[in-house]
């Protein structure tokens, strides 16, 4: 019991002046008091216990919260690394799908610049044939021949001075499109470029293969004037829609030799405030579930070696991203495929 309440328990006890009936009712009332104290006490030390237990609990806690922070902090870490690399690693693909395009143009290159080196070596060879007669006449003292033999020559050599600018012109292009893209857009003949890639990618087909044939049907709407483009950017996509389509019509023909005509037709349309260019075949189309998926990166159905399967996502991205416009498909299983372009005129 405890020591105050024993004291005042002794006190009553010994005292005569209380009856034998108010001393028990005393002593019961005290050991009430007593029993309440203890288990006050107990109550009070268990609380003691559990707020120590807590303290401890969280003391853990906030130990555990700091781990699971340096681990979220080296996640983003790694997160930050792979996004680095990844980043990279579309840069590089972007550069080969370049070079792989690239590769598709080198026969239509040479092709092109054959011509004009063969006007450049044929009017050079005339040219010294002409100034040996010049010599000859200037030996006579035939001076209007003379002069007349100077103009040839000199328009012989306007001639060769054209031919070689385009071959210039060629060779630039060719550069431009292996070059890192300058993402500076520039006032641009769009119908102009349509026509250069569409020739550059049908006569790179007729050199790699002599059997490749298909009509090329084009419509340019000359209104359209300049319009401002990355037209390296928008140069890969319509090379890549065109190389898309003369595959799709050459592999078409190889099943069909006969009574199949492969066409492709490029236009362009101004149309509202958009420019609309349309790349159109009569291959063999696409069910939805192709469709579905040609614009995701890596999705191709060509066979190993021959598709990269990026040449349709990066010209979305290119159109989309990079201009502002839309990439459409529209096509009909066993007819053919429409892509369209369309581009916010400014
Ligand atoms: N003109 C088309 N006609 C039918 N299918 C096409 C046409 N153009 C693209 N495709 C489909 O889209 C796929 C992806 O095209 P693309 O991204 O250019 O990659 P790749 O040409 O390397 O396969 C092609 O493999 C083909 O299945
Ligand atoms: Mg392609």
């Amino acid at each position: 019991m405890n020591t105050q309440l024993q004291i005042i328990l002794d006190f009553i006890q010994q005292n005569e002046k209380i009856n034998a009936e108010e001393k028990e009712m005393l002593v019961k009332a005290i050991k009430k008091a007593d029993s309440d104290l203890a288990i006050s006490e107990f109550k009070l030390e268990r609380t003691d216990k559990v707020k120590r237990t807590t303290a401890i609990l969280l003391e853990e806690t906030i130990a555990e919260l700091e781990l699971k922070r340096k681990a979220i902090e080296e996640t983003n870490a790694a997160l930050q690394q792979s996004l680095d690399n990844l980043k990279a690693a579309q840069a590089q693909l972007i550069q080969s799908e370049k070079m792989a395009s690239l590769g598709e143009l080198t026969a239509g290159i040479a092709h092109e610049i054959q011509n004009p080196l063969n006007f450049v070596n044929n009017f050079s060879e005339v040219s010294k044939e002409l100034l040996d007669e010049m010599k000859e006449e200037i030996e006579n003292g035939n001076y209007d021949d003379v002069k007349e033999i100077a103009n040839d020559v000199i328009q012989n050599l306007e001639k060769i001075n054209h031919h070689g600018k385009r071959a210039d012109g060629i060779v630039k292009g060719m550069l431009q499109h292996s070059r890192t893209s300058s993402g500076q857009k520039e006032l641009t003949d769009i119908n102009a470029l349509a026509d250069e890639y569409l020739r550059l990618a049908y006569h790179g087909l007729r050199a790699k293969d002599k059997t490749f044939n298909a009509a090329m049907k084009t419509d340019y709407d000359e209104s359209i004037g300049l319009i401002k483009i990355i037209s390296q950017d928008i140069g890969r996509v319509i090379l890549n829609l065109i190389t898309n389509a003369f595959y799709v019509v050459t592999e078409k023909k190889k099943q069909q030799p006969e009574g199949y005509e492969p066409v492709v037709s490029v236009t362009t349309k101004k149309e509202n405030d958009k420019i609309i260019i349309r790349v159109t075949d009569n291959g063999s189309g696409m069910p939805d579930t192709i469709k579905e998926k040609i614009f995701q990166p890596f999705f191709t159905t060509k066979p190993t070696g021959q598709g990269t399967g990026l040449g349709l996502s990066l010209s979305y991205d290119i159109v989309t991203k990079g201009h502002g416009g839309e990439l459409k498909v529209e096509t009909k299983e066993g007819d053919g495929s429409t892509f369209i372009i369309s581009l916010p005129e400014n």
